[in-house]
């Protein structure tokens, strides 16, 4: 496909899944083994693993913390993040990546959907404000514990949680006139549902990844290649 034009009259929507962060040596979820890293998801990703083995979920996200500290951003994020210093407020970035990779870009219009990596947060809920968190924890004896004395959490979205910021979402989706996602496949919802809502308001809606995803039909346009390839010559801003 050649050039998508943004005119100055467009807002633009992005949503990016595990795909942008592949090129940046960080695995995407649905490997054909089912595995995520050899851990099944409902052993380390709900909220009923973490009442099992909270120990267990702490060293599957220790791994991924160690394994996202060492990544670097490819040029798909840089190339969103050159799209938000043309576009200004007329920019929105929605991540469902945990990684700080897009951050790493430069990219800071940015909302974290399913939650960020290098935060943690009461495990009790008591109320305070999550909070930075590089650490690894091997153990339970280890993992900080909140002021309250309860233990940290992953500040992440579990399956069966609810996704963070969604009325935000929900606004700057429905004034978008361009939706542009990256990398997901389509099958974990909302945020499979966005192009839906994009298209109800009459947006163009492009996917960028190297096959279709689960909700391809809903797109105007589908391109197929790999993120750090396509985005950095597929828009052009006039
Ligand atoms: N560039 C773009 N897309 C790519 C690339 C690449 N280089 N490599 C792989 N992809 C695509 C795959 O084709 C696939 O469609 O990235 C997608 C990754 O899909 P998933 O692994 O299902 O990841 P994602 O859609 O982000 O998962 C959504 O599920 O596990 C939960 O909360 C977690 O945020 C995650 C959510």
């Amino acid at each position: 496909m050649s050039t998508i034009e943004i005119t100055a009259e467009d807002q633009v929507f992005v949503l990016t899944g595990a795909g942008i962060s592949a090129e940046s040596g960080l695995p995407t979820f649905r490997a054909a083994d089912g595995l995520w890293e050899g851990h099944r998801i409902e052993d380390v990703c709900t909220p009923e693993a973490w009442d099992r083995n909270a120990e267990l979920v702490w060293q599957f996200y220790s791994a991924r913390r160690e394994a996202a500290e060492k990544a670097q951003p490819n040029p798909g994020h840089l190339a969103l993040a050159k799209l938000e210093s043309e576009l200004g407020e007329r920019y929105l970035l929605c991540t469902q990546n945990v990684d700080n990779l897009h951050e790493k870009a430069g990219s800071r219009r940015l909302v974290h959907m399913h939650g960020e990596l290098f935060t943690s947060r009461c495990s009790e809920e008591c109320g305070e404000p999550p909070q930075t968190d590089h650490a690894l924890y091997p153990t339970l004896a280890n993992v900080a514990r909140c002021a309250c004395g309860a233990l940290l959490r992953p500040h992440i979205v579990w399956f069966g949680e609810t996704p963070l910021e969604m009325d935000w979402i929900t606004v700057e989706i429905r004034r978008s006139t361009l939706m542009l996602v990256v990398g997901t496949s389509g099958s974990v919802y909302p945020a499979a549902n966005f192009v839906h809502w994009a298209r109800q308001g009459g947006a163009r809606t492009v996917y960028v990844g190297p096959e279709a995803p689960l909700n391809a039909s809903a797109f105007t346009h589908v391109v197929t290649g790999k993120a750090g390839e396509v985005l950095p010559g597929l828009l052009s801003v006039s």
